[in-house]
């Protein structure tokens, strides 16, 4: 079966909202784990948006899954994976304006950088994983840069509206699914999962790994808010 891993960017967003110390995504992460994510996903920004250098160092020492970190291929970054040390970094295209990532990483055309870093990092045991589009070029280019997995891009998949552009976007994932395999790498995918479009992706053999974020944490937002508002209230008539 594959595994899942949160993404809990979205938890320090609204931390960032106020620039307060909660929600603290350690005991977001805790909570994840606890329900069964198998292991957890962090974007460490440039620009530090929503996870910081404290949450990476943090969740490093308390995750007990996986510890997923995504990550560009900028010199500082990648400087403080080395320091970190997280079971797997997954390398990604980071534009400054992005709401969030937005197309695969550019591999062929980074290889002679992408090889460097994937050298840096499995000299430190960490596996490296390329977040990419479901192309044969792509998938290649992560093969000959030594990377451990490709993360297949389901965005194109999750923006799909019609039933046949569903099934087109299916397919690009099994035949990029398929060149991968017969590359020698271990295939994930993510971007876009929900609760609606999650099925026919799991469906998919091969896939080992889910990275899912916007969803989950949406949601959590969701079906907490009775308890929480249920808390308050108790704190307010037990004056
Ligand atoms: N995988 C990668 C490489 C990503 O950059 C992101 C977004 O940070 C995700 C998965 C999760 O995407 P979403 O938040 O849409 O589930």
């Amino acid at each position: 079966m594959a595994v899942l891993n949160v993404n809990i960017d979205h938890v320090a967003t609204i931390r960032q909202a106020r620039l307060a110390d909660e929600p603290d995504p350690a005991w977001a992460a805790m909570e994840c784990e606890l329900a069964g994510a198998n292991g957890i996903t962090v974007h460490l920004r440039q620009d530090r948006r929503h996870i910081n250098d404290r949450d990476v160092r943090v969740l490093k020492e308390t995750v007990a899954g996986k510890f997923n970190l995504e990550m560009s291929l900028a010199e500082p970054i990648v400087k403080i994976a080395e320091q970190v040390v997280p079971d797997q970094v997954t390398l990604v295209p980071e534009n400054r304006a992005e709401l969030t990532t937005e197309g695969g990483l550019e591999c062929a055309g980074n290889l002679k950088r992408l090889i460097y870093v994937v050298k840096r990092m499995h000299k430190k045991g960490i596996l490296v994983s390329a977040f990419i589009a479901p192309d044969e070029k792509q998938i290649l280019a992560s093969a000959e840069a030594g990377c451990d997995a490709v993360e297949l891009h389901t965005g194109f998949y999750a923006n799909a509206k019609t039933d046949k552009t569903v099934e087109k976007a299916l397919n690009e994932l099994r035949d990029a699914r398929d060149i991968a395999v017969a590359a020698g790498l271990i295939v994930h995918a993510g971007h876009g999962l929900t609760y609606r479009n999650i099925q026919p992706v799991a469906r998919i053999e091969g896939l080992c790994e889910f990275n899912i974020g916007h969803s989950i944490v949406s949601r959590a937002v969701i079906v907490g808010m009775q308890k929480a508002v249920k808390e308050m209230r108790r704190l307010i008539e037990k004056l």
